[in-house]
């Protein structure tokens, strides 16, 4: 057997590897804490556990219609009316096997071979490879220099004719930054011009710190509605990662491509699960700020116990449950161990079971990423460790 070229041209997801490491690890019997996760540490909701339970008693386990139940479409329209004020029918409205599926159908329907889909690093893992199974180009954009914030002057000129699409994450994975409103007007501004796709990844949208509010790129440049997919979920925002329910929401004619392409790929997703969803979005709003709250106390406690590390960088997240740390002054070339992020990360975890993510793995070598989500004792211990680590090895 040959695996096709697009197969093995494919990395792996490094977050998803270093998880592993991470567990094997415990399984060995030691005590290692994981800031790898990328998930609530939070049970789903009752009210998702309910409507599930009820759809299975109820029998309503047939194949649903391919583009989501209409109960959980219409329940995506209300959520953003009330959320952002946005006016969508539930016929804009596609529900798929998580946001990363509809990501992936999304690439799917723009891109042709050779096409051009913009991508902001760091980024999130899956985007670039996504691209690339469509033999499609990902053109990073660097926002490591501009604390991450894209800079729209930079984005302008790395459009071509072959520019399909810009992939945007707000709140971000993995730096936690909040894009500012006057960004999403530019970047509205350049897809009218430029005519490109905004896939606007929102998954983080419920998890906001300091009490800000989050701007909507929709909000700042409604004209820009047709040239907008968002791309939300229930993963993150009620800690139902394991139930797989993303949706999207954008014009009739993207939203029919995807769901036409789903109808080969899934047949809809699961029925059980869009039930919970519905629960979900019409009934846990208050599970959602509570975990929303717990999250917040954690972000503090980690930002106030990293800030009392000498030579590490790193910007005080606004939202998710990430903390994008720049270790480059406790990196070594001289030392194969300290080499570089992947290796840092893989001696940390050797010599004090603690896993986290190699910045490389969100093309943004010389940075960690940390998860949160864990308890605060874990917090607490997992920092004094990565301290004791650091000063052990000293900066250059
Ligand atoms: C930025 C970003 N987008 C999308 C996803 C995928 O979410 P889902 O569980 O809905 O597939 C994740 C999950 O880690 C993420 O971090």
């Amino acid at each position: 057997m040959k695996l096709s070229g697009r197969i093995q041209r494919m990395a792996p997801s490094a977050t998803r590897a270093m998880a592993e490491k991470t567990q094997e690890k415990k399984q060995q019997g030691l005590h290692v804490i994981s800031f790898t996760t990328g998930e609530p540490d939070y049970n789903s909701p009752p009210a998702a556990e309910d409507k599930a339970f009820e759809a299975i008693k109820d029998g309503r386990t047939h194949y649903p219609p391919t583009a989501g139940i209409p109960e959980l479409r219409r329940a995506v329209v209300d959520y953003y009316k009330d959320r952002f004020g946005l006016g969508y029918d539930p016929k804009e409205v596609v529900v798929g096997t998580g946001a990363k599926q509809l990501i992936y159908e999304a690439l799917a329907c723009l891109i042709d071979p050779g096409s051009e889909v913009l991508v902001l690093s760091p980024a999130w893992v899956s985007y670039v490879e996504q691209i690339g199974l469509f033999d499609g180009k990902a053109v990073q954009i660097d926002t490591s220099d501009t604390a991450f914030i894209p800079d729209p002057a930079r984005i302008e000129k790395a459009c071509t004719p072959r520019t399909v699409a810009l992939i945007i994450n707000t709140p971000h994975n993995p730096t936690g930054v909040v894009y500012p409103a006057e960004t999403l007007r530019a970047i509205g501004r350049l897809a009218l011009e430029k005519n490109f796709v905004v896939i606007n990844d929102e998954v983080y949208e419920r998890l906001l710190y300091d009490g800000i509010k989050m701007p909507h790129i929709l909000q700042e440049i409604p004209e820009a509605r047709g040239h907008v997919l968002n791309i939300n979920g229930v993963s993150k925002a009620f800690a139902m990662t394991g139930w797989r329910i993303g949706y999207a929401l954008g014009s009739l004619e993207l939203i029919k491509a995807i769901s036409d392409m789903q109808g080969h790929l899934t047949s809809g997703t699961s029925s059980i699960s869009q039930w919970a969803s519905v629960g979900a979005l019409t009934g846990a709003q208050d599970d959602c700020e509570r975990m929303r709250a717990g999250f917040e106390v954690r972000r503090d406690l980690i930002v106030g116990l990293l800030e009392k590390i000498p030579g590490i960088k790193f910007q005080r997240p606004q939202g998710a449950f990430y903390v994008f740390i720049d270790v480059r002054a406790y990196l070594n070339p001289a030392i194969p161990e300290l080499k570089d992020d992947i290796a840092f990360c893989l001696e940390f975890l050797e010599k004090k079971n603690v896993g986290m993510v190699p910045g490389t793995a969100f093309l943004s070598p010389g940075h960690v990423r940390i998860s949160y989500s864990c308890s605060e004792a874990e917090i607490k211990e997992g920092v004094a460790r990565f301290a004791e680590f650091l000063s052990e090895i000293g900066a250059r």
